[in-house]
């Protein structure tokens, strides 16, 4: 017993870190519930270890592979993704056992002269230590093999997930991934899914939403696979029901929405506020139960992407910040811009401050944001006054009368009239 791996399978340990001390994933993404990095070793004929950890957490991981080899040499490390969370140890590893060979594609090689300078480290050489694989291929371990699947940007260029045909166990790297450290339990059937549920969908909106389409593609080439156990990078283990997980990918990457509106305003003195509470009574008055409010300077950009990638009505609002939108805001609207989410209702207002600036960058965005955009608009002038809120009150029946639309014909289209 003691500080050891997990088995998770024949041959197979999980020897995972978790990290609750760093703050900021990528150094952007709140981690209040931590992150694990999920590393897995086979010890059968052959030993192989499938990517390694985040610097930070080396010592501990080292310790783990080492008491779990048990001696025995480490014959590969089959690197799924660049990434330095999952590539950061590699080196580390790589100076305790330097006869190794590294398992990757062509992009991989390509990252880890960008990454690492391995050529001549511990009488490392590309020609003899790297093992090249693409869209396929196999590594033979002895008593088993994993064969190799291509899936470029989930999450990088290189990514690539391996399958052991004869368990059904799918080594995913970041895809079914999630926030949240690992708190004793490793399998899904021994967490309480709703702990993880939140920080899935923030993990999948905020690190991978944007690369949906090849997310689908991704899933449309694993899914002839016979898969019983998916095994990530981050977050659970599923070995009682990787439909769960699967289906929620599945789900998100198709850019299923829920019937809800978010609001997102920005606001220096409240003028905007008042517009945004406005226009959520009318949408609440109308029967619409999911309506949330933001304030974009105090809820950070993960949890917005987050809920605006979930519900169907987006509104958003912004104060005018030196003729232009409020900072904030812009930040929300480039990384909008950049997320390529879909199937939206958009609506938007704004405060015209002394000069005047945000809604009308606003209403660009919504020109070309390729979602279904609410003709109402509203724009007040300093404080809102009467003329403004009956403005925001147009809005906000619009999109509700919008989203209810929709409803009818999901309805109609279940009962097939
Ligand atoms: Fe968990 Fe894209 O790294």
């Amino acid at each position: 017993m003691g500080y050891l791996s997990v088995a998770i399978n024949k041959n197979w340990h999980y020897i995972g870190v978790n990290d609750r001390e760093t703050r900021l994933f990528e150094n952007i993404w709140p981690l209040e519930n931590g992150v694990s990095y999920n590393s897995y070793l086979y010890t059968g004929e052959k030993t192989a270890l499938l990517d390694t950890v985040k610097i930070n957490k080396s010592g501990n991981f080292v310790e783990k592979l080492q008491t779990t080899l048990g001696g025995r040499p480490l014959d590969y490390i089959v690197i799924h993704h660049m990434e330095p969370d999952h590539s950061g140890s590699l080196t580390t590893v790589m100076d305790i056992y330097p006869d190794i060979k590294l398992v990757g594609n062509k992009k991989t090689r390509e990252f880890l002269e960008n990454y690492f300078n391995l050529e001549g480290f511990n009488g490392f050489s590309y020609e003899k230590n790297f093992i090249e694989v693409g869209d396929g291929d196999k590594l033979d371990l002895g008593d088993s093999e994993l064969t190799f699947y291509l899936t470029p940007m989930v999450h990088w260029p290189e990514s690539m997930v391996s399958f052991e045909e004869s368990s059904g166990t799918l080594f995913s790297q970041d895809a079914f991934g999630s926030f949240g450290s690992l708190s004793g339990a490793i399998f899904d059937d021994e967490i309480n899914w709703e702990f993880y549920l939140d920080d899935t969908v923030r993990y999948y909106t905020n690190i991978i939403g944007k690369f949906s389409q090849l997310v689908k593609n991704a899933l449309a080439k694993i899914a002839p696979l016979e898969i019983k156990m998916v095994c990530p990078v981050h977050g659970p283990v599923w070995r009682t029901n990787p439909k769960r997980i699967i289906n929620l990918y599945n789900q998100l990457a198709n850019q299923e929405t829920e019937e809800g509106v978010v609001i997102v305003y920005g606001s220096m003195y409240g003028n905007t506020e008042k517009m945004a509470e406005t226009i959520a009574r009318t949408i609440a008055e109308r029967g619409i139960k999911n309506v949330k409010i933001y304030d974009v300077s105090k809820t950070h950009l993960s949890y917005l992407l987050a809920d605006l990638w979930r519900y169907e009505g987006v509104i958003l609002g912004s104060c005018t910040y030196n003729n232009a939108l409020f900072p904030p805001m812009a930040n929300l609207v480039t990384t909008l811009k950049n997320q390529k989410m879909k199937n939206h209702t958009l609506g938007v207002f704004g405060s015209y401050s002394w000069g005047g600036g945000a809604l009308k960058e606003l209403k660009a965005f919504a020109e070309s944001s390729g979602y279904d955009v609410i003709e109402a608009t509203a724009e007040a002038k300093g404080a809102p006054k009467e003329e403004d809120f009956v403005d925001c009150v147009k809005l906000g029946k619009e999109m509700a009368d919008r989203i209810i639309e929709k409803r009818a014909g999901v309805l109609a289209s279940l009962l097939n009239v």
